[in-house]
């Protein structure tokens, strides 16, 4: 039985065999439809989320299978007291995989340690979201065509931004990646990011505190959120909160196929004026999000699909 905690748990060639899945899903999803035919997926989040939950559950159920699960802590017994640890052994009882979104790092992995069915994490605190990253690597690779030979400017809150760390941990497998860090001083990537991962693996950065210093460079730009609920003073996020604004005016300085990422939600950094330029990639990102899923889905239950399920394959 696997789990999946990093996206490092799998290897280059898994990674690649999954987005090829992904992507043989989004072009033939009724190949797919009753797959996970009488499977369980329980969705168990502690922290509040619209795409990976909904996209999850989405998942599950274009794949044929059902869904449960809890959105707040506040509906769970975790609000009188429950573990991670019982929460899990419970769950294994009543589903046959979980995702799990805690605002506290390594809860996901604690949970994993004592489950008998898969455990996907969904996002730990400010430390890791992988099935972010699949969603990410999915829509570069389909958009770019590669997942290599790119500059990746990274804006934002890359302090507290796991998608950020994540992303990083991921790309840094594929031949000659550049990284453009692109913060405020107090928002900059972790020193053991910036040390174990980047500089012990020779992995070419700069640190920048300009947008407008970046743009002409880029491949793809990630744009992130400054989370609130990272901040320990209001008034630090306040003073942060609109420290970068993507509008029309800087998508001028930018290549003509650089892409526009953001794990999403937005607040103010991207302005809606951006959305209808063709290098906004955004909202076709949460939709990569729901394939992915499903291949993660199906690769972690270990069902294969023929390419003739139910004897034929019908067009979308
Ligand atoms: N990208 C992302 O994790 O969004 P949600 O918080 O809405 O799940």
């Amino acid at each position: 039985m696997r789990h999946l905690m990093s996206p490092l748990d799998f290897s280059v060639a898994e990674l690649d065999g999954l987005l090829e899945l992904a992507s043989d899903i989004e072009k033939h999803p009724q190949k797919y439809a009753h797959a996970c035919g009488g499977k369980k997926l329980a969705t168990c989040f502690y922290e509040p989320s619209t795409r990976t939950r909904l996209s999850f559950e989405s998942a599950m159920l274009s794949l044929g299978g059902s869904v449960l699960g809890f959105s707040s802590a506040d509906s769970s017994s975790a609000s009188k007291g429950e573990s991670v640890s019982d929460t899990i052994r419970v769950i294994s009882c009543y589903a046959d995989i979980c995702a799990m979104r805690h605002p506290k790092e390594g809860a996901p992995l604690v949970a994993s340690q004592k489950s008998t069915i898969p455990v996907i994490n969904a996002g730990d605190g400010g430390h890791q979201h992988p099935t972010q990253t699949l969603t990410d690597l999915m829509t570069i690779r389909s958009l770019k065509g590669q997942l290599g030979d790119l500059t990746i400017g990274l804006c934002g809150d890359l302090k507290f931004g796991r998608t950020v760390h994540s992303l990083i941990h991921a790309l840094i497998r594929y031949p000659n990646i550049r990284f453009v860090l692109i913060s405020p001083e107090e928002l900059r990537v972790p020193s053991y990011i910036r040390e174990e991962v980047l500089q012990n693996n020779n992995i070419p950065f700069q640190e920048v505190e300009r947008l407008e210093d970046a743009m002409s460079q880029l491949d793809i730009l990630y744009m992130t959120r400054v989370q609130r609920e990272r901040f320990f003073n209001e008034e630090d996020y306040v003073r942060m909160k609109d420290f970068y604004i993507l509008d029309k005016q800087k998508m001028s300085l930018a290549k003509e196929d650089m892409l526009v990422l953001h794990p999403l939600p937005r607040v103010n950094e991207i302005s809606v004026e951006v959305d209808d330029d063709p290098r906004a990639a955004y909202f076709r990102q949460a939709r990569y999000g729901v394939y992915v899923r499903m291949a993660l889905i199906l690769t972690l239950l270990e069902i294969t699909v023929s390419d003739a399920p139910d004897g034929k394959e019908q067009s979308c």
